[in-house]
């Protein structure tokens, strides 16, 4: 029998009911990494190698969670990340995340290939609500440019340019599943000579721009007042490129493990580049954010000590609004929510920001 919603206790109790419930084939393309899956695995594993080291002592009786994005506050400091295709998952699609991230006081990034058209999703949220824009960038700018210039008109608050992916990785789930129904918003988006032959990955995939380069992006921040945030940065020395061109945030991101194989965890990233940062007292230029395998509380503690603004979360939401919609993803954030208070009283902060490299222990990253 399945479990009800109440015997989810966990992120990962949503993954292992969305399996038994979800079709084939989008279970193969939510669940998939690149190659042997090992950066996807690695994603979550890393943080195992990073021990507390709390203090006694404080007062927690009151424990505020609240912090500042791109200049939005929120309640907790994680937000849902672009994730393509909500469609396969739920047939409301990625309106339901919408939802969810109202009831919880998060922002939502909408992917460039939701299964909902970008103002179906604009259109679900509330007047007060914040969201952002992930965006592959089309080989027509003058396409891109569109959509850029009706986000900001929306009322978009951040523009995420994904750029880990000039190609789409091997996903080998996903291809063997021969993925057939993208979904009509994603035909718009992508065009008519959609390759449906090799999983859904890779149908949509075609129109990308793997031309892109450093090049283009002082024309992206001439284009538009919206902040400009880097999705998929791997290494410092990109981090410093990207403050130097201007840009206002990075994603330190291997796409999920989904690109490529055998890249380094968002959070074993962040301990290459904070020191190097803080070195230079270039901390406070760049919004640093980490994404991939976040599933507990304490791994969104551990990246904030190490000095990340915000998380992205993408998998636990999808696969809790197919296994229950809309409760589920309610449900999903609220646990986040009751984990992160408790652990945030265990290591003795009451706040997010006395959150600071002292209180980790990193020596089991490769980095130290
Ligand atoms: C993604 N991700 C992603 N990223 C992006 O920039 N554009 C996209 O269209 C998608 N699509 C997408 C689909 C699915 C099914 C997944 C699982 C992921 C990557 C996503 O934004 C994020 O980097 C990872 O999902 C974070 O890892 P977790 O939380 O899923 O482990």
């Amino acid at each position: 029998r399945m479990p009800i919603l109440e015997q989810c206790y966990n992120l990962m109790d949503f993954e292992a009911v969305a399996r038994r419930v979800m079709k084939k084939s989008a279970w193969a393309y939510y669940s998939s990494g690149a190659d042997d899956e090992i950066t996807m695995r690695e994603n979550h594993s890393a943080y195992h190698k990073i021990w507390f080291r709390p203090r006694i002592l404080e007062d927690v009786e009151k424990v505020d969670l609240s912090t500042t994005m791109l200049g939005t506050k929120v309640d907790i400091p994680f937000y849902v990340t672009a994730t393509a295709l909500g469609k396969l998952g739920n047939p409301e699609g990625e309106v339901i995340l919408t939802r969810g991230a109202k009831k919880h006081n998060v922002i939502q990034m909408i992917p460039t290939l939701a299964s909902c058209s970008f103002d179906e999703i604009v259109d679900a949220k509330e007047d007060d609500q914040v969201q952002w824009l992930q965006l592959y960038v089309n080989k027509d700018r003058a396409i891109t440019k569109r959509i850029i210039e009706h986000a900001e008109k929306r009322g978009c608050k951040g523009l995420f340019i994904t750029v880990d992916a000039p190609q789409l990785g091997r996903r080998e789930k996903d291809m063997r599943s021969k993925y057939s129904d993208v979904g009509s918003n994603v035909q718009e988006t992508s065009g008519d000579n959609v390759d449906r032959s090799q999983g859904a990955a890779r149908a949509i995939s075609s129109f990308i721009d793997p031309s892109l380069s450093w090049k283009d992006i002082p024309w992206f921040l001439s284009v538009t007042n919206m902040p400009i945030i880097l999705k998929g940065v791997q290494r410092v020395e990109d981090v410093i490129r990207a403050i130097e061109i201007g840009v206002q945030g990075v994603v330190l991101s291997n796409h999920g493990g989904r690109q490529l194989d055998f890249a380094r965890s968002g959070i074993e990233i962040l301990a290459e580049v904070m020191p190097v940062l803080r070195e230079r007292n270039w901390q406070d230029r760049i919004e640093i954010y980490v994404d991939g395998g976040i599933r507990r509380a304490t791994d969104i503690i551990k990246a904030l000590c190490l000095g990340a603004t915000g998380v992205g979360i993408g998998r636990p939401f999808l696969f809790a609004m197919s296994a229950y919609g809309l409760p589920g993803v309610d449900r999903a954030m609220q646990l986040l929510k009751d984990e992160m208070e408790m652990n945030m009283r265990l290591i003795g902060c009451s706040s997010v920001d006395q959150l600071n490299p002292t209180l980790v222990d990193c020596r089991g990253l490769s980095m130290h």
